[in-house]
């Protein structure tokens, strides 16, 4: 019999706001009802604001497509996140967040996939290379290999570069120190309560800051001399805002790059960690995605071979749903809505769960089973268009969207190609939420040589 993915026990539907408050410092997976899975809409009250999770298609759209202004990012959530990334375009709104967005978007158009391709082959080379045979807990060695992306195509320097290094080992003990997506948005806390940072959070987010300025100052004295070579970071330091022709300051530069590193690697990590546990548990899948990975690389390093993974895009898209790296995002009303009957005053927070919508029962067959092959029927095209939003959706989409698609199916068609992945008895990953989706004690899995 096929195992089922694991999916977290829900908590009863009533508890106390005390128990809610102590399963919210667990992960907020867990710290959710059951019930969430079927409701278009739910209501949580707190004696100082009101979050309101809504999980019908048609008015996450709302929200996220049709009028994102009116419901700017809540600032809530970032707060884990201020000491390290400053001003950074995943926290900011209005107009800075727009003449950001303005800058950083030309950086990932499509076209320019195609030339960041080659950094993310040799990535993917180098950690078919490193990985060894045996109980290997994929996690971290996916962490490892998405950090090596980032460095490599923003930087042109691979993770064993020590700035690099050092930047990456530095992350981990950042968020060790400081577990990212806090409880703010739903935990009943006041705004103007002080929350502290700890002295080693400072210290962490000043050393990442540190090395991060310190590539981005030799940088610019590469583009001054002439002698950047052509990665994102050198298209994003010298792209000058459309509208006002200025380009980013160093310091809004490292803001920048902070979020790139983070948001660029977690989350890709998780998402792959998760489609090769996937793969264990579902063997057939397995075989069948590297019978199509050593066909479609069998002729080398080149762009076209991307139109030739549609399983490991389909895997991929299929791991994103079930575990979404990002599985909740807040926003805030900055004016009175009415949605489904319900008032939502000024200052509510409203929730948009990928993990909910992605296994909602009311919209998807089989929400909680593992079926790349879903996205060949009707419901699953249907579902792609309109419940599916690992990256978001709208103007405040994901701008590593197209890049994450192109690297996840990649790095999973050279793994594929080069080992086998296992279950390991007893040791199943238990999916917990802090900012991405983890697994609770790492994803172990027993990897074999094709
Ligand atoms: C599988 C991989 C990825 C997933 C699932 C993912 C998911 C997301 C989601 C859900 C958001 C919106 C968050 C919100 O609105 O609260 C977001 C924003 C963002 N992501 Fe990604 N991301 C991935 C990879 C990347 C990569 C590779 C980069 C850059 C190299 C990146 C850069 C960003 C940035 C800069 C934002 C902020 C955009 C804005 O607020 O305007 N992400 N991502």
């Amino acid at each position: 019999m096929t195992m089922m993915p694991p999916k977290p026990e829900a908590r009863p539907d009533r508890v106390s706001l005390w128990r809610y408050m102590k399963l919210f410092r667990q992960d907020i997976l867990s710290a959710q009802p059951a019930r969430l899975y079927r409701a278009w809409m739910a209501e949580f009250r707190t004696p100082f604001f009101r979050s309101f999770m809504v999980n019908q298609p048609s008015l996450v759209d709302e929200v996220l497509r049709a009028r994102p202004l009116d419901f700017p990012k809540s600032d809530r959530v970032g707060e884990g996140l201020r000491p390290l990334l400053g001003n950074s375009v995943f926290l900011t709104n209005g107009e800075t967040w727009l003449r950001q967005r303005r800058i950083i978007d030309p950086a990932f158009e499509g076209g320019r996939l195609r030339d960041t391709f080659p950094a993310m082959w040799a990535a993917g080379e180098a950690a078919v290379a490193r990985m060894e045979t045996g109980e290997v807990e994929v996690e971290a060695e996916m962490s490892h290999a998405a950090a090596d992306v980032i460095f490599r195509t923003l930087f042109s320097i691979p993770i064993e570069n020590e700035v690099a290094a050092e930047t990456f080992h530095q992350f981990r003990a950042y968020q060790r120190t400081q577990p990212i997506l806090n409880a703010a948005a739903f935990v009943p806390l006041p705004r103007w309560m002080p929350r502290g940072f700890s002295a080693e959070t400072k210290r962490t987010a000043r050393a990442i800051r540190g090395l991060i300025a310190q590539l981005t100052a030799e940088r610019m004295a590469l583009i001054e001399a002439g002698d950047a070579p052509d990665d994102l970071a050198t298209k994003i330091m010298t792209t000058t805002d459309p509208e006002t022709g200025a380009r980013f300051s160093t310091e809004e530069m490292v803001d920048q790059v902070a979020i790139f590193f983070l948001a660029g690697h977690e989350t890709s990590a998780s998402a792959l960690g998760w489609a090769l546990y996937l793969l264990a548990l579902h063997p057939d899948w397995q075989d069948k995605l590297a019978t199509e990975a050593e066909a479609a690389l069998a002729g080398g390093m080149e762009f076209g071979v991307m139109s030739k993974l549609k399983l490991a895009r389909d895997v991929f898209r299929e791991a994103l749903r079930l575990y979404p790296p990002v599985p909740m995002m807040v926003r805030e009303t900055v004016k009175p809505e009415r949605f489904r009957d319900r008032d939502l005053p000024v200052g509510s927070q409203v929730v948009l769960s990928p993990w909910h919508l992605h296994r909602h029962e009311r919209v998807w067959e089989n929400p909680d089973g593992f079926d790349p092959g879903r996205w060949a029927t009707e419901n699953g095209k249907q579902c792609l268009r309109e419940a599916w939003i690992p990256f978001s959706v709208g103007a405040r989409v994901c701008t590593g969207a197209g890049f994450a698609m192109v690297e996840g199916p990649l790095l999973l068609a050279m793994l594929l190609r080069a080992f086998r992945f296992e279950r390991v008895e007893g040791r199943d990953p238990v999916p917990v939420a802090y900012l991405t989706v983890r697994a609770k004690d790492g994803i172990w899995l027993k990897l074999t040589r094709r």
